[in-house]
């Protein structure tokens, strides 16, 4: 497999600046090095160009739509190129509106090749608002709704239609949803595993409920928010929530991953070097993201 990294340099879709930064300090931290020790291939293309951050107050509900769109169709663009050359395209965000558009790409690639899709979303947060909803109005707060086709046509239709149904997503790792944005959620069914049922079940369990179905003929997108994981171990993230996953935890949802040997594509997002305590949490994001394509402990017979 080909690996191909794309940086998309923004925080457009966040209010705390930072994330745009995220790409480097992955490369920093030694992102290609390590995926080429597993013995894949890396093609790093560097960064996606786009518009800067206005730091503008929201607009009929959004902050940056125009910025936001904008580097959604290039996201998107560089990751349908990436699939269509037959190379695993991981997005390094950036914040996570940018998942718009990488999904989006993956969406329309698996329905042009009658592929099924499933879509785990790890992540604090739902992100699962409306322009109606959002109380903040960051667009970073709104991709999973944008995903299944609510939002403005620029961001809800880049498939050409809605990029998901609900059944194709599963969120894990969750601990902060707002008010409105629990209504969504339960009205569409969304399959979700907060940290209440991690505690109660244990992540093995999760893990195999959430990839429950996914057989030979799926294609599995990872969307990692680095603010799935705990703050203690994970301190360079923008909208930060105590009680998230444990380093344990994480490898472990990483390593089941890799075995189920149907990893088509992925986003590392919400990484924010600014807040970061020496690159600690973009070494993190390398050691998940070697289990995500692999490593193990010792040889494993799948
Ligand atoms: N729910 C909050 C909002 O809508 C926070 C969203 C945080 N999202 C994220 N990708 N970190 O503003
Ligand atoms: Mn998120
Ligand atoms: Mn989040
Ligand atoms: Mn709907």
């Amino acid at each position: 497999t080909t690996v191909s990294l794309i940086g998309a340099p923004t925080d457009v879709g966040a209010s705390v600046l930072g994330a745009s930064m995220g790409p480097d300090a992955l490369r920093i931290a030694g992102i290609a090095r390590a995926l080429l020790d597993l013995g894949l291939q890396v093609q790093d293309s560097g960064n996606l160009h786009g518009p800067g951050n206005p730091q503008a107050a929201p607009q009929d509900g959004f902050r940056h739509l125009q910025e936001v769109a904008h580097w959604n169709r290039t996201v998107f663009e560089a990751t349908a190129a990436a699939l269509a050359r037959g190379e695993l395209p991981l997005m390094m965000g950036g914040d996570h509106c940018l998942a718009i558009g990488s999904i989006s790409a993956v969406a329309a690639h698996c329905r042009a090749r009658g592929q099924r899709l499933k879509v785990l979303w790890f992540d604090a947060h739902a992100d699962a608002n409306t322009p109606e909803t959002s109380p903040s109005g960051n667009i970073h707060g709104m991709p999973v709704a944008c995903l299944l086709g609510h939002g403005p046509h620029a961001l809800s239709q880049l498939a050409g239609s809605a990029a998901l149904a609900a059944g194709e997503i599963a969120l894990i790792g969750v601990r902060s949803v707002d008010a409105v944005e629990k209504r969504f959620v339960a009205e569409h069914g969304i399959e979700v595993y907060d940290m209440r049922t991690i505690d109660e079940r244990g992540m093995r369990a999760v893990m195999q409920a959430a990839l429950a179905g996914v057989d030979e003929g799926t294609h599995l997108h990872v969307s990692f928010d680095m603010d799935a994981m705990d703050p203690s171990v994970a301190p360079g993230v923008g909208t930060d929530v105590r009680g998230g996953l444990t380093y344990r935890e994480t490898q472990l949802c990483m390593e089941m991953l890799a075995d189920s040997g149907r990893l088509g594509s992925a986003d590392l997002v919400e990484l924010n070097p600014a807040l970061d305590v020496r690159n600690q949490t973009a070494e993190l994001a390398v050691d998940l993201l070697e289990s995500l394509f692999g490593k193990s402990t010792l040889m494993r017979v799948r």
